[in-house]
């Protein structure tokens, strides 16, 4: 995926998808980033109409991302009208761009925006059910994580502080042996949870505690549901003799 912001123009919309071959195109949102940015932009109304405009004027499909604050549902909502092909939550939790540009102002009279934004795990239990497909990133620590933003509801799931620490660390190959870790360990806690398929995790049941529960509350987004929602699924790998 080729990555623009949506400032770009449809013109260099398309240079990027050519000069990479890039089979989509990514448009990042990062308002707050911009914002706590001494030099950053203070206007982002032209924004959603551009999004339109470029989703129309390019050849592959165009994914919108946050980079760490998070998309509401509302937002979401936005996005499926401007046309967009996929929406990446990019939620709060791992790279934080509130603190990295907060440090480079003097005095750093944006701190307290430290915690702004909203986890992947909320945003995917927002935005849940706009006939949009959604993409996970943004604070995905391990392959846990990895299983959570599935039985989610993401159609995929992104990995960017995490993988690069261990690239900066210790190389390429460190990197491809961690990527292989994950690999393998999703798919030994996809076997604990029964799930054949990543999208297999959709039907497992989800348990809500704590502050994402009080988000789901107030968001009007039913816990309980989520809580049962096998009861209602065919497993696709039913067991012989009959096991739950
Ligand atoms: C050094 C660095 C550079 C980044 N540059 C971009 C960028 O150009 N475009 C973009 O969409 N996101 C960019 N991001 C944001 C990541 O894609 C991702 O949304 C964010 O780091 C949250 O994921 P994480 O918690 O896994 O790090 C960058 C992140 C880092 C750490």
């Amino acid at each position: 995926m080729a990555n623009i912001n949506a400032n770009a123009t449809v013109e260099r919309a398309r240079a990027a998808v050519d000069l990479l071959r890039a089979d989509a195109l990514q448009i990042h949102l990062n308002a707050i980033q911009e914002t706590v940015m001494p030099e950053g932009d203070r206007s982002f109304a032209a924004w959603a109409p551009r999004i339109a405009e470029i989703a129309a004027g390019v050849d592959v499909p165009v994914v919108v991302k946050e980079v760490g604050f998070g998309l509401s549902r509302e937002t979401v909502a936005l996005l499926r009208a401007a046309g967009v092909a996929a929406a990446d939550v990019g939620g709060r939790g791992g790279t934080n761009f509130a603190r990295i540009e907060n440090r480079r102002r003097d005095p750093a009279d944006y701190a307290y925006l430290d915690g702004w934004g909203q986890s992947a795990p909320a945003c995917l239990l927002d935005a849940h059910g706009l006939d949009l497909p959604l993409l996970a990133s943004g604070g995905v620590r391990h392959p846990l994580d990895v299983v959570r933003g599935l039985a989610l509801g993401a159609v995929a799931v992104g990995v960017s502080g995490a993988f690069l620490t261990t690239l900066l660390d210790g190389g390429v190959a460190a990197l491809v042996e961690r990527i292989r870790t994950w690999l393998d360990q999703t798919a030994a806690l996809m076997t604990a949870l029964g799930a054949r398929t990543p999208a297999d995790l959709a039907h497992r049941d989800v348990l809500v505690h704590g502050g994402l529960r009080a988000f789901c509350a107030d968001r009007g987004v039913d816990t309980r549901r989520l809580a049962t929602r096998s009861r209602g699924s065919v497993p696709s790998n039913p067991s012989p003799r009959g096991n739950p």
